[in-house]
């Protein structure tokens, strides 16, 4: 598949990497145009190429993976009916993540009794929004290799097809995508702050 990431830092190189090992190819895009991002997808490999927002969002599947603070403005120009958008982010109030106590209170409070991914599906308007990819730091799937940990990456969206497929998609990387139903009820317990953030789980085995 193609992806697109809106956003080339730390999300976008680790997650970057592990969909190349799949055999994806990824599309990134950044604020400051393709020409920026030259060394930045160098670094990750063939298939990783350097692109416009807009080709970022023409992909199969689009990653939002900026800082809250830059949400906005990131999601601003696409017209996003129809298209499946994964959101990477975690709201935190301040350009630089506080991930302390106090700071997630605050961020909480700010988002007014409404998960953060409502609140970027409100601004992403027609989008088939999956919140996912966003539930622990990237220096925990640091391992790239065919033996990497099943690590569990969370996912929540209230459109059950476009969630299948990027389940699909984050199944075929070796990390273990695991479902926890819609934006609000889901997102509500994989959203910064949260008590199924932050947790490092890996799948061992399953009984069903
Ligand atoms: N780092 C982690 O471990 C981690 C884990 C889970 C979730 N998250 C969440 O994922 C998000 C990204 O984190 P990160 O660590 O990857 O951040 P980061 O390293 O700071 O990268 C953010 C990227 O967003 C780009 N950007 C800023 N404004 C933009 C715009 N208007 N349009 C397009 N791109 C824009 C920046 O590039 P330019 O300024 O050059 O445009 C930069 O490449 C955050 O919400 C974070 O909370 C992070």
């Amino acid at each position: 598949m193609k992806i697109g990431f809106i956003g080339a830092g730390n999300v976008t190189r680790t997650f970057g990497r592990h969909l190349l090992g799949a055999g994806h190819t990824i599309v990134v895009s950044n604020s400051r145009g393709p020409e920026t991002l030259s060394q930045f997808v160098a670094d990750l490999g063939k298939d990783a190429i350097a692109g416009t927002k807009q080709e970022a969002a023409d992909c199969d599947i689009v990653i939002l993976a900026t800082r809250w603070v830059n949400v906005a403005d990131a999601l601003s120009g696409i017209d996003w009916h129809g298209r499946i958008l994964v959101d990477a982010t975690n709201a935190h109030v301040d350009p630089i993540p506080d991930i302390s106590l106090a700071g997630v209170t605050k961020s909480r409070a700010a988002l007014k009794d409404r998960t953060s991914s409502e609140i970027v599906a409100e601004k992403a308007v027609g989008a088939r929004l999956v919140k996912s990819i966003s539930n622990m730091p990237m220096d925990w799937i640091q391992d790239f290799t065919p033996n990497k940990p099943r690590t569990v990456i969370f996912t929540s969206g209230d459109d059950a097809e476009a969630k299948q497929q990027v389940i699909e998609l984050i199944n075929s990387t070796g990390l273990v995508a695991v479902d926890l139903g819609s934006l609000s009820k889901g997102g509500a317990m994989h959203e910064v702050g949260a008590p199924l953030s932050g947790l490092e789980l890996h799948f061992v085995r399953r009984l069903r």
